[in-house]
């Protein structure tokens, strides 16, 4: 799909993508990129100007206008800045996911306690937001898009605003909501995080993609070959390092991490 915005900038630009049932994919690139403009498709906040965005086999384009709450009632979708209700507590902002789907009190009553125990909140949910730290209103919101279960759950720099420590638990946390077989994508620029994941990963720039790896990292992995080429150039090699040509021992570059499958 592309995307050209009224003023004449280019959010995508003929990128093409498949994502399956059930995937965590990360979407990473420079800041323009076009990460957030993936997500405001998917959304149907704004209408590509060329393509076709399917999902779950529906085209976004036939949805009418009325429509499109219904649609977005598929979708988790989970903000850097939360986005919560500032007057309610952390019970009424998830509850109010619940209500505004229309479902019963007696169900609202049996859900909210369960996902407020899933995010780690059971002790929190008479908090206002402001009376939380950055971490535990990202779980809030997280808890909000997941109760009522989206096959597809957005995620645009769910840990843009919080610390490392706290990002591994966000990312966890949407990691475990992955594997009850709901479809993640997290846009991010959270570098350590996605190596540390080792997830699929789309590269965009400048609103095409330019890479799709299966297990990737935030940015393409340098080949041992590559390696010893810049080692050799003078021009980018590191001051103080003399280098011996270099084998094909790709192993000793490589430090895949561990990654996050805590209780799987
Ligand atoms: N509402 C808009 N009107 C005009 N241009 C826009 C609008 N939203 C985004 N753009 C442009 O589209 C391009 C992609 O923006 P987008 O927000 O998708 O990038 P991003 O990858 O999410 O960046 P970041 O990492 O900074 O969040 C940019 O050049 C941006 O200036
Ligand atoms: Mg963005």
């Amino acid at each position: 799909m592309s995307k050209r915005y009224s003023s004449g900038d280019v959010g995508l630009d003929q990128a093409t993508f498949a994502v399956d049932r059930s995937e965590f994919v990360f979407l990473v690139g420079a800041t323009g990129s076009g990460k957030s403009t993936v997500m405001r498709l998917l959304l149907k906040e704004v209408d590509p100007t060329e393509g076709t965005i399917r999902v779950a086999g529906h085209d976004l384009s036939e949805i009418v206008r009325k429509r499109i709450p219904y649609y977005r009632r598929n979708l988790g979708v989970v903000f850097q800045d939360f986005k919560l209700l500032p007057s309610r507590t952390v019970y009424d902002n998830v509850a109010y996911a619940l209500q505004v789907t229309g479902r019963s009190r007696k169900e609202i009553r049996a859900k909210v306690p369960d996902i407020l125990r899933l995010t780690g909140l059971s002790l929190k949910l008479h908090n206002y937001p402001d009376q939380l730290s950055g971490g535990e209103q990202q779980r809030v919101s997280i808890a909000r898009a997941f109760v009522n279960h989206p096959p597809l759950l957005l995620a645009d720099e769910p840990t843009g605003n919080l610390d490392p420590e706290t990002s591994i638990d966000i990312m966890r946390l949407l990691y475990r909501i992955n594997r009850t077989g709901t479809t993640v994508l997290v846009a991010t620029h959270d570098q350590a995080m996605v190596d540390k994941m080792r997830r699929r990963v789309l590269e965009l720039s400048e609103g095409r993609i330019i890479r799709d790896e299966a297990t990737g990292r935030y940015t393409r992995e340098e080949t041992t070959r590559e390696f010893a080429q810049r080692m050799r150039s003078p021009s980018t090699r590191p001051p103080g390092i003399d280098v011996e040509p270099v084998g094909d021992e790709e192993h000793l570059l490589q430090d895949p991490g561990r990654p996050l499958h805590e209780d799987r």
